[in-house]
């Protein structure tokens, strides 16, 4: 039996620079991260419902939309993730960037049942679009957006990870341009000044669950990461240059525990500011 939620709620954010032209100023993102392959409605209805009543411009994917688990993905065992990304890219572009899951099921020194590839082409197919260690523009008259997916090695996840520092710019083939709005897909919180150093003006994150329990005005118990009360586990975190914003994402693995922690869609909304700092 597939874990199964029955609400979700939505989070919406304003993020506004001088860097956004006017033509995106309202544009809107969807923000969905850690599926984990589970079902929040009846085939994922809510979600669905919840994006279509919002009709969102464009839906970011920030990884982990599956659950491995060390024998890699078996088809029954990514079918929701399947069916809900295809029938999200008949409602707007999607953009999927992966995280720890994907990166352990296309590990080439892993034994899996199923290929990463096949789920990768389905999606690939229906029009989905992976920005894995890449970017892509976004164009709207003379204004651009760029949209980065960072694709980390699984040494930067997990209890006892790497420091990511200066790594970044080796991943990421071309720095960020300083006169356009950069978003960073980067599926761990854990790195979050490599990305700011690196660049991005808003950087979208998941991978803690929300801190997995949330109590009230403390917030999330424990990240998936197992560390305790994990400081930026869900909401919007100024940085030194930019932004960050964490979801607590839709879904669980392992363990199904969300406790006082609902499934989360996030909406960005970009807002133009001809006189203010690099984000507000
Ligand atoms: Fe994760």
């Amino acid at each position: 039996m597939p874990v199964k939620f029955n609400k979700i709620i939505t989070t919406d954010y304003a993020v506004s620079s001088p860097k956004i032209g006017r033509a995106f100023d309202g544009f809107t993102f969807a923000y969905l991260a850690d599926l984990h392959d589970v079902c929040v409605g009846e085939n994922n209805s809510l979600i669905l419902e919840n994006l279509k009543n919002r009709r969102p411009d464009a839906i970011l994917l920030g990884g982990d939309m599956i659950t491995e688990r060390k024998h890699g993905v078996h088809a029954t065992e990514c079918r929701h993730a399947l069916d809900l990304v295809i029938r999200l890219a008949e409602l707007a572009p999607v953009y999927y960037s992966i995280g720890n899951h994907e990166a352990r099921w296309m590990d080439p020194e892993r034994i899996h049942t199923e290929s990463y590839e096949d789920y990768k082409n389905a999606l690939e197919a229906a029009g989905v679009r992976f920005l894995d260690n890449r970017s892509v523009k976004l164009h709207k008259g003379a204004d651009m957006i760029r949209i980065t997916g960072l694709s980390l090695p699984l040494r930067y996840f997990g209890v006892r990870h790497e420091t990511l520092d200066t790594q970044i710019v080796h991943l990421l083939a071309k720095d960020p341009d300083p006169d356009h709005f950069q978003i960073l897909l980067a599926h761990s919180p854990t790195h979050h000044a490599a990305y700011d150093v690196w660049g991005a003006d808003l950087t979208l994150s998941g991978h803690y669950h929300g801190g997995q329990v949330r109590l009230p005005l403390i917030g999330g118990v424990i990240s998936t990461g197992w560390t305790l009360f994990p400081k930026y586990d869900m909401g919007m975190y100024a940085l030194k240059n930019g932004k960050l914003i964490v979801s607590a994402g839709l879904g669980t693995h392992t363990i199904p525990l969300r406790i006082n922690n609902p499934p989360e869609a996030v909406y960005i909304t970009l807002r133009n500011a001809q006189d203010g700092n690099a984000c507000i």
